[in-house]
C-alpha cells in the first residue's frame, strides 16, 4: 500500500472522528447540564485527540487532513435513543477501524489505529451504560423550537467557532513554523469554548443549537492563512461587538463581549505573527 492509499485510509477515520465529536456534542447540549453530559464532553474531547493523531499522521505521510464530516447517526426522540445512537456510531468506528488495522502493513500507523481502537472499545461500553442511565432517569432532549433574534444571533456565532475551529486546526496541522502551530492551536480550543458556551445559552433560551459550519479557508501560505484569519477574527468581533451591545440580558450581554474581547485577542496574536512571517 503506498502512502496516498494509506492517507485515503486515515481520511476516512478522521471523517468518522469529526462526525463523533458533533453527534456527542450535540446530545451533550440538547440534554442539558449534569453528570451525564459532562461525561459525553469528556468523550468528544478523546476522539478530538484522536483526530489530532490522524491528522498529523496524515501530514507526515505528505497529505491534507480532510475536513469532511462523516456520517452521523442522529434522530431520536428521548436521550436513551441518542446513546443507542451513540453505540452504533462507535460500533461504525471499531468496524472501520479494524479494517484499516489489517490493511494497513506500517507498524506505527498500525500501533496507533489499534491505540485508538481499544478507546472505542470503551466508549462503545460507555455509551451503552448511558442507555441503561438515561432510561431510569427518564432522560429528555430539552431543546425547544424557540426563535427569536437572540438565538439567530448565537447560532451565528455557532456557525462561525465551528468554521473557525477547523480553519485554525486545519492550518496548525500543516505549517511547519513551531510558534504559528501552537498558537492556532491554542486559539482553536479556545473557540471551542465559545462554541460551547453558545450552544448552551441557545438550549437554555429553549432554542436548538444549528452545529453547521461555512466554508473553512484552505490556503497552503502561511501569510495567506494568517490574512485570512485576522479578516475573519475582525469580522466576528464586530459582530458580536454589535450583538452584545442590542442583547437585554445582563449574563448573556456580558459573555458576548467576553467572547468579542477574545476575538479581539486572536486577531492581535495572528497580526503579530503575519508581521513576523513577512520579516
Ligand atoms: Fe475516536
Ligand atoms: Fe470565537
Ligand atoms: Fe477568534
Amino acid at each position: 500500500m503506498d502512502k496516498k492509499e494509506i492517507v485515503d485510509l486515515l481520511n476516512k477515520d478522521i471523517e468518522g472522528e469529526h462526525a463523533g465529536i458533533i453527534q456527542y456534542l450535540t446530545h451533550a447540549y440538547g440534554m442539558g447540564e449534569g453528570e451525564m453530559s459532562c461525561e459525553i464532553e469528556a468523550l468528544a474531547r478523546e476522539e478530538m485527540r484522536h483526530l489530532d493523531w490522524l491528522a498529523e499522521t496524515v501530514v507526515e505521510l505528505g497529505g491534507t487532513p480532510s475536513l469532511t464530516r462523516g456520517n452521523m447517526r442522529m434522530g431520536g426522540q428521548v436521550v436513551s435513543e441518542w446513546m443507542a445512537n451513540d453505540v452504533l456510531l462507535e460500533e461504525d468506528a471499531i468496524k472501520l477501524y479494524k479494517e484499516h488495522i489489517k490493511a494497513i502493513d506500517d507498524p506505527k500507523i498500525k500501533r496507533l489505529l489499534k491505540r485508538i481502537l481499544s478507546d472505542e472499545e470503551s466508549h462503545r461500553g460507555d455509551f451503552q451504560h448511558f442507555v441503561d442511565k438515561a432510561k431510569k432517569e427518564g432522560a429528555k432532549d430539552i431543546r425547544g423550537s424557540h426563535q427569536d433574534e437572540t438565538t439567530q444571533v448565537l447560532n451565528w456565532g455557532i456557525e462561525h467557532e465551528y468554521t473557525v475551529i477547523l480553519q485554525y486546526m486545519l492550518q496548525s496541522y500543516l505549517t511547519p513554523n513551531a510558534e504559528a502551530k501552537k498558537e492556532l492551536e491554542d486559539q482553536a480550543i479556545n473557540e471551542m469554548q465559545h462554541l460551547g458556551w453558545l450552544a448552551e445559552e441557545v438550549v437554555d433560551g429553549g432554542g436548538t443549537p444549528l452545529i453547521e459550519h461555512t466554508k473553512v479557508d484552505r490556503s497552503k501560505k502561511m501569510t495567506d492563512m494568517l490574512r485570512s484569519d485576522i479578516k475573519i477574527e475582525k469580522e466576528v468581533a464586530e459582530g458580536y461587538d454589535k450583538a452584545a451591545k442590542k442583547i437585554k440580558d445582563p449574563d448573556l450581554k456580558k459573555l458576548l463581549f467576553r467572547i468579542r474581547d477574545h476575538e479581539i485577542y486572536h486577531n492581535e496574536v495572528f497580526s503579530d505573527l503575519l508581521k513576523e512571517e513577512e520579516s
